[in-house]
């Protein structure tokens, strides 16, 4: 398919330029979000709709060439990737009582029906990023982080699996439908090709897909069934119903299961996802040292901007928390807006959740009830009466009668609608001072942007402090003012870090060598510190002794945890053009020099340097000095590990081979000084004899340098 002649049949060839300028190629294509579209400058939200439309087509192709068979569907013919080992979770969903509808249906409508039922369901998980893996009568298998994985894999799924039972019950068709929902998270091996020729199809093997089957299987008509590791991905996100240990069919023992019944009202992510395990603070006294500044040159009416930026999980939020705290005894207004991932599409989410929050909406308030409550929020801000009605509307709140609304062109309204919510933040700055937050702005949908854009350019002479927490891919589309301080979170220290440690074992002592590795490979990213702790202390091979932990045996790897699977494995997806060279380098080591890289990587030189470029553009990896005598190295060890996992057994060993080889034959230096470094590839290529050659040698070498 050629990307000119596709944008221009969607009337959208101006951005050919820029999709060719950021090497977006068919194989990308179909794996391209919202997020990206506006990284490639497609700010028009109809153009961003337009396009995923037709990209979501591009994929809905793809699974009609499929006939619905229990044969499976290959990934789309740019697929071009080997097998890999991969955690996925993956749901299964079955129509509720096929085998009764095929004895009273004429087969021809029983077809109808299931057709209808597996467009139904291959519309809906699309809308979250999932991928149809396999039609199988009338169930249809989907994974969930994979061809492309997302931080959080499993919330979609399970947003995927509730918005799909309510979506099924709504298709009008012969017979009323109902659905049954399994996921499961698991490790799995994926892509890999069987059969031949035409017929070659990739599949997916492990233990998750028949697990997702059988909780599926006990599932009731329109529920959804997670496992348990699915679960601890969610944290506080869903509300969700303990089914206890259940038997499953054709598993040895019984599986812990829930059903997920609806998504939570926990105002943020932090909250619901870290908040459980909240730590004391460590470190970061500069930044809050900072923030009061800011805060006290706000009260007296210079208002004040903070953008934080950071990447995930080095503590952003954490930090904002930890400002709202030390602001507990000082009398103010706190507004919270959230943005969301699955919400960038949506106008004015994050405003619409806070007022909602604000009023205390219940599930099931009748309009009448909301809108005596949205009363009394904007009660406590003066506001107007069309300012109401503009609010209400804006949350879908019928109230024609009480507050009538002027005939107006949708951008007038769309501009009423922006002054009425800014006058509020106005009105409440003039009681006392406003602490308001925006969160995970990385997310922010375009209408909220604008909101945001003009507000930061009006409270410039209000008592306001406006916090403002991205990661470092949002760029802010406001000019430099002298009001907006840009804040970037560093690493933490090793001592903060060593901290954070002990908090999480409960102030017991770790083996000093378990503390070192976590520090290492952790780089100083708070989450990843955390995460990893936990994962050791859970893995059994740590004994408690009482005021300490000891270590039951040689300390293994440490594998890198469930819970950060995803967000990493993310990280190498954006890049998946690119990603064997990530895995070679991820087995020369954590640091390589492009002369070994490029000697081992067998490939064209220039296609290895640019695929270099882009891990280096993308942050993966560092580079020091310029190719052929550059050096990387990872920014992260655990993304080093991540690309390296995801490495089949048999591929691993063939790459170390091949390293150990281009060693002895073209880096004569490296056998000589390090015979280490050759004993570590031999060893992983099973060339157990030699390994143990060159260990003796590496031993001998740091007798010598002792003596
Ligand atoms: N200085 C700190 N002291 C103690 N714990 C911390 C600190 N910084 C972060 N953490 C913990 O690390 C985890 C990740 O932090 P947080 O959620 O604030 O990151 P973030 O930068 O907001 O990430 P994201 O971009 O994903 O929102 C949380 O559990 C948090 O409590
Ligand atoms: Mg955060």
């Amino acid at each position: 398919m050629d990307l000119g002649t596709w944008l221009r049949s969607l009337g959208l060839g101006q951005y050919e330029r820029a999709f060719r300028e950021a090497a977006i190629d068919d194989t990308v294509l179909p794996s391209l979000t919202a997020e990206d579209l506006k990284e490639l400058g497609v700010h028009a939200v109809g153009h961003r709709r337009k396009l995923l439309n037709a990209i979501a087509a591009l994929h809905a192709d793809a699974h009609a060439k499929a006939t619905p068979s229990d044969s499976l569907v290959t990934i789309g013919s740019s697929a071009k990737e080997s097998a890999e080992r991969r955690q996925v979770t993956v749901m299964f969903s079955d129509l509720v009582g096929s085998t009764a509808l095929s004895a009273r249906m004429d087969p021809e409508d029983l077809r109808e029906v299931i057709s209808a039922y597996q467009n139904c369901v291959a519309d809906t998980v699309q809308r979250f990023d999932g991928f149809v893996a396999r039609y199988m009568g009338d169930g249809v298998l989907v994974h969930f982080g994979y061809p492309q994985a997302h931080e959080d894999d499993a919330e979609r799924a399970v947003r995927a699996g509730l918005e799909l039972t309510t979506a099924v019950s709504a298709l009008k068709s012969r017979a009323s439908l109902k659905t049954r929902v399994g996921i499961a998270t698991g490790l799995v091996v994926v892509g890999d090709l069987t059969g031949s020729g035409e017929a070659q199809e990739r599949g997916i093997v492990g233990e998750t897909p028949n697990l997702a089957a059988r909780l599926q299987e006990i599932a009731k008509p329109n529920m959804v069934v997670i496992c348990d590791s699915t679960r601890r991905l969610l944290g506080n996100l869903f509300e969700l119903e303990d089914l206890g240990p259940r038997e499953l069919n054709g598993t040895a023992g019984s599986a812990r299961a829930w059903a997920a019944l609806r998504a939570s009202s926990v105002a943020s992510r932090f909250e619901a996802l870290r908040a459980p395990a909240l730590t004391a603070l460590v470190g970061r006294q500069e930044e809050l040292e900072l923030l009061l500044r800011r805060w006290s040159r706000a009260k007296s009416g210079e208002g004040q901007v903070v953008l934080l930026t950071g990447e995930a999980g080095i503590g952003k939020s954490r930090l904002a928390a930890a400002f709202q705290d030390l602001l507990k005894g000082d009398p103010h207004t706190r507004l919270r807006y959230f943005c969301s991932p699955h919400h960038q599409d949506s106008a004015l989410n994050p405003l619409i959740r806070q007022l909602e929050r604000g009023a205390g909406f219940a599930r099931d308030d009748t309009a009448d009830e909301k809108l005596i409550k949205l009363e009394a929020l904007l009660a406590q801000s003066n506001a107007q009466p069309d300012e109401i009605g503009f609010i209400a509307e804006l949350l879908s709140i019928p109230n024609a009668a009480r507050y009538p609304l002027p005939e107006l062109s949708p951008q007038k309204r769309k501009e009423r609608r922006l002054m009425a919510l800014l006058a509020q933040l106005e009105r409440l700055a003039a009681r006392q001072p406003v602490l308001s937050i925006y969160e995970d702005v990385q997310w922010i949908d375009p209408t909220t942007l604008e909101l945001l854009t003009f507000a930061i350019e009006r409270v410039q002479h209000l008592p306001v402090l406006l916090l403002i927490a991205a990661r470092p891919e949002f760029k802010q589309p406001w000019p430099a003012y002298a009001h907006v301080t840009n804040m970037t979170l560093g690493r933490i220290g090793r001592d903060d870090g060593a901290l954070l440690i002990r908090q999480i074992t409960g102030d017991k002592a770790l083996p000093g060598e378990v503390l070192q590795q976590i520090l290492t490979r952790t780089d100083g990213v708070p989450l990843f510190i955390e995460e990893l702790t936990k994962s050791v202390v859970e893995s059994g091979v740590l004994t408690d002794a009482g005021d300490c932990y000891t270590l039951t045996g040689p300390l293994p790897p440490l594998a890198i945890p469930t819970s950060l699977n995803a967000s990493l494995l993310a990280r190498l997806d954006r890049l998946a053009p690119v990603r064997e060279v990530a895995q070679i380098g991820a087995a020369l080591g954590r640091q390589f020099s492009h002369e070994l890289v490029s000697a081992v990587a067998q490939m064209p030189q220039e296609r290895l340097d640019d695929a270099l470029a882009q891990l280096v553009n993308s942050e993966l990896v560092f580079r020091r000095g310029t190719p052929p005598d550059a050096r990387y190295s990872f920014k992260h060890a655990l993304v080093q590990d991540t690309a390296y996992d995801t490495m089949l057994r048999s591929r691993r060993q063939q790459l170390h081979g091949r390293i150990a080889a281009t060693l002895k034959e073209q880096f004569p230096e490296i056998v000589q000084t390090q015979p280490e470094v050759l004993a570590r590839h031999c060893a992983e290529a099973g060339l157990v004899e030699e390994a143990v050659g060159y260990w003796v040698s590496a031993g001998q070498q740091s007798i010598a340098r002792w003596r």
